[in-house]
């Protein structure tokens, strides 16, 4: 895919980890790390966005609907000419994606969900999926920076990233995200094949390099902490 002359999309990375960094635990039914307080939280700064990401396995697991609840968020997003929901999105190398699946059916009124993926995912995804999303190849592996490339000509100008593991991963380890949210919750899971934040990785600075930390709030009783993944704790 060629490069775009448009500028990429702001990357806002959110994700919910507990205690011990992991972002999910090994029981079927879904945990639900944040509080009430949180989730709105999340809602607002999805408002703020044009488009949401998550991975295939998230999509799989969790089923999320990945709208915006709130008729207020829904009105004001109206009033000020964007679309009321957000463009999703989901990547996905094998293709394997239920067209029964709620994200397909939710909020999808306005723009069908967009699919990245390789080209043979692509080929099973144009007969699993029809006319449920829009189906984009990026060849034989998806890029994250090609991805993105792919967005900003599509008047994405900032984009929610919301998981899992291997998400977080490769848009951390490609120097991607411009924001980390991270909303950590008064948990412990304690299961050593539980889904962390992030895989090892060689991410950009190595070990020894501080992100900036531009604010910490408490919501109930989880801590969230921004960070500007991009600049060095002493650059600003
Ligand atoms: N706490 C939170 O805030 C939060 C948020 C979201 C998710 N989660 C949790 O995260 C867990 C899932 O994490 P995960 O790492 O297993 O899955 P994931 O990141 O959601 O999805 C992984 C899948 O995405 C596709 N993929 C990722 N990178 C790709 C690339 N470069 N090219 C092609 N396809 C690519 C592949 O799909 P295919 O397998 O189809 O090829 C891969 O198997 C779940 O337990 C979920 O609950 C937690």
């Amino acid at each position: 895919m060629e490069g775009s002359e448009l500028p990429r999309p702001y990357v806002v990375l959110s994700v919910a980890v507990s205690v011990d960094g992991y972002i999910d635990d090994m029981v079927p039914e879904r945990l639900y790390l944040s509080n009430e307080a949180d989730f709105d939280r999340v809602e607002v700064e999805r408002t703020a966005c044009d488009a949401i990401l998550i991975g295939a396995e998230t999509l799989r697991r969790d089923n999320p609907r990945l709208i915006i609840k709130s008729e207020e968020r829904l009105a004001a997003r109206k009033a000020a000419g964007k679309p009321a929901h957000l463009q999703k999105i989901v990547v996905t190398g094998s293709g394997n994606l239920d067209p029964a699946a709620r994200f397909w059916h939710y909020g999808v009124e306005e723009r069908r969900p967009l699919v990245y993926t390789t080209d043979t995912g692509a080929e099973k995804l144009h007969d699993r999926l029809g006319d449920l999303g829009i189906v984009v190849s990026l060849g034989e592996t998806v890029d994250f920076g090609s991805l993105l490339d792919d967005l900003s000509n599509r008047d994405i100008g900032r984009l929610m990233i919301e998981g899992g593991t291997s998400i977080h991963t490769a848009v951390l380890e490609a120097g991607l995200a411009d924001e980390l949210h991270l909303a950590v919750a008064p948990l412990l899971i304690g299961q050593a094949d539980a889904p962390r934040f992030v895989d090892p990785a060689a991410f950009p600075g190595g070990s020894r390099r501080r992100m900036h930390l531009v604010d910490v709030t408490q919501i109930g009783d989880v801590a969230v902490l921004r960070y500007l993944p991009k600049a060095d704790s002493d650059s600003i």
